[in-house]
């Protein structure tokens, strides 16, 4: 993994994923470039989840390859996989069944900093830090998950991923869960740290509107196929694939966008 700049900092080729019998991927293509959100997008089981573990190896790829920096993920030795899984975060879908019910924010947060030795009071100032960049007060340090609503226990999810100061961000339907205000506010942060800190995101989200608000490129999967990639421009305005067409255009109104993929499917 060498630190030079890339424009490409994950490369996805030909990746399938397997489960038992039954492949859910098929010899997926995803370039994802440094400084740039890419949406990946597409109906409920089209395989969203399954490609942000595959990243992060949580599950196995049965072919294909992955890098990141230039480096195959397959082949990397123990230290370079650690690096690896700082460099990468996911914030996954459930943020309650993420976060563990019997740890404060404060012990999550000293966890991500340091697994081995997650002393709260040691790493106090950067998880004061961590809150206060998701707007949260610092003294929810010592509550636990359930005192949250789900929009506090999203920003504790994204606040967990970014106090490690990654370099690619995986953001798995960081917003489905909540409610219009909520969703609003969290892409409303998202923003806010993409531009400050240049984070390179994967926004998976099965909201072409949420889509369209964050993204740069966007990627739509239909089971288990990449069947259209581009900017978010392209994608949004010249749809080449029947089915991007037959999800942009069955949106009534003058918001073609604002579709939920998942009601469609
Ligand atoms: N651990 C697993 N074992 C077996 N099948 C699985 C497993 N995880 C996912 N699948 C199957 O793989 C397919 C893709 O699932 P995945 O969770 O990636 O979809 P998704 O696009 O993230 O959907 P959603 O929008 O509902 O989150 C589904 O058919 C699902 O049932
Ligand atoms: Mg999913």
């Amino acid at each position: 993994m060498n630190l030079q700049p890339a424009a490409v900092v994950m490369d996805i080729t030909g990746v399938s994923v397997r489960f038992g019998h039954r492949e859910v991927l098929h010899t997926v293509d995803l370039r994802i470039e440094r400084g740039r959100t890419v949406g990946l997008v597409g109906e409920s089981g089209s395989g969203k989840s399954t490609l942000a573990k595959a990243i992060i190896g949580t599950v196995p790829v049965s072919a294909g390859a992955i890098s990141f920096d230039g480096a195959n993920l397959a082949h990397l030795d123990r230290s370079r996989r650690r690096e690896f899984r700082r460099r990468v975060q996911l914030i996954p879908q459930d943020p309650y069944s993420s976060l563990n019910p019997r740890r404060t924010v404060g012990q999550t947060l000293a966890e991500a900093i340091n697994p081995l030795r997650p002393v709260v009071r040691r790493f106090e100032d950067r998880i004061t830090a961590a809150l206060e960049e998701v707007s949260l007060p610092p003294d929810l340090i010592n509550r636990f998950p359930h005192e949250f609503s789900g929009g506090q226990r999203q920003r504790v999810a994204i606040a967990r991923a970014l106090i490690v100061e990654p370099d690619v961000v995986i953001a798995d339907e960081i917003t489905s869960a909540l409610d219009v205000s909520a969703q609003a506010e969290v892409l409303e942060l998202i923003e806010q740290l993409r531009i400050k800190r240049g984070i390179t995101m994967l926004f998976i989200s099965h909201n072409l509107a949420v889509v369209k608000q964050v993204c740069d490129d966007v990627a739509v999967l239909y089971r288990g196929d990449v069947i259209e990639s581009g900017t978010a421009g392209d994608v949004f305005t010249n749809p080449v694939n029947d089915y991007t067409k037959l999800l942009l255009s069955s949106v009534p109104g003058s918001d073609r966008f604002s579709l939920d993929l998942a009601s469609e499917a």
